[in-house]
Order: structure tokens, then sequence, then C-alpha cells
């Protein structure tokens, strides 16, 4: 049997992003921005961050995948579709749901400074920093959270969970199911 136990509020997620737009508003001082989310798990986070923020900005999205099991990372970040927006000279918010190995993140940084952004910051909800492989700078979290698998507000588990308005902790029966 499944089980979901909160983990982290409603009213605490809005807190943090209200927190999290205050940082980078103060940090771009009304310069304009490219706003990206990684797909699928960023796009509850994305927006509800972006209208806190009183900044001229435009959003886009890439899709990535680096699971090949439901809860394990492959350790391979695929790129499924890059950006449609031009980056060259701009400043890019990447917003992630949650930087574990830190792969993701880093393979994204890498994607947007090869293109010729002007800068490249990372904005990530969730930050497990116990399960990191890498020494990915992570420029704005919402919560340092203990290596558990988290769902709800955008994150999934096997596609499921995802419209949850808050997190959850997934704790799985010894059956599997
Ligand atoms: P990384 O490349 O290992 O940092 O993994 C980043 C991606 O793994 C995130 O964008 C999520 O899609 C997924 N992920 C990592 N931990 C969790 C979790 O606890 N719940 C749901 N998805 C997760
Ligand atoms: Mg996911």
């Amino acid at each position: 049997m499944t089980t979901l136990k909160l983990a982290i509020s409603e009213s605490q997620i809005q807190e943090c992003v209200e927190r999290l737009a205050q940082q980078v508003q103060a940090d771009y001082q009304d310069q304009p921005l490219l706003v990206v989310g990684a797909l699928n798990g960023s796009f509850v986070f994305l927006s509800d961050l972006i209208r806190q923020m009183h900044l001229p900005i435009q959003v886009d999205f890439i899709r990535l995948s680096s699971y090949d099991e439901a809860t394990k990372s492959s350790g391979v970040v695929r790129l499924h579709h890059g950006v449609r927006t031009s980056v060259v000279d701009k400043n890019v918010l990447v917003v992630e749901d949650i930087v574990d190995t830190g792969l993701t993140a880093q393979f994204i940084r890498g994607y947007f400074e090869d293109q010729s952004a002007a800068t490249v910051r990372i904005c990530s909800l969730l930050d497990k920093p116990v399960r990191r492989l890498t020494s990915v700078t992570v420029d704005y979290v919402g919560f340092e959270v203990p290596d558990q698998f988290l769902v709800g507000y955008g994150l999934d588990y096997n596609q499921r969970y995802r419209e949850l308005p808050a997190l959850y902790t997934l704790e799985m029966g010894t059956d599997g199911s």
C-alpha cells in the first residue's frame, strides 16, 4: 500500500514562494528576465513564482529526463525540447522543482552557457543536498529536504500526484504497491 504523509503545507509553500520572488526581484532590479521552467515538475511552482515577481519577464520551457525508473535517477540527462526563445545576452532564470543529484541542473546550466546567455541562475523549490553528485550552484532554494521521495505541487511518482496542492512524502508498502 502507498501512503502519503504531509511534509510541507500549502501555506508554507506560499510563504516560501513569496520570499523567493522577493529575492529574485531584488537581485534583477527591473532588468528583463527569461524564466525557463524545466518540465514537467516545475510547472506549478513556476506559475506561482512568476505571479509574485514584478519584473519584465518572458517564459519558456525545456523538457528533460533523467529517470528510467520511477524513483531512481539514471545518471544520464536527455534533452527532449529546448527553448524556442533566443537566450543570447539574456538573463536566464531556470526554475526547477527539485535538485537531487544535481545532474539535471548542471546540464541545464551548460546548455544555456553554451548558447551565450548573459547570466544563468537556478531557482529550485526543493534541494536534497545529501544526494548531490555534482558541485552545481543552486542560486535560490526554497526548502532543503532530507533524502525522502516527495510528491505533489508538480512533483510526481510515475506521473501521479502532480495536482496535490501541498508536498507529501511517499511511503511504499513492502509489497511495492
Ligand atoms: P537530478 O538530476 O538528480 O537532480 O534530478 C532532478 C529531477 O529528478 C527533478 O527535476 C525531478 O523531476 C526528479 N526528482 C528528484 N527527486 C524527486 C522527488 O523526491 N520527487 C519527485 N521527483 C524527484
Ligand atoms: Mg519528475
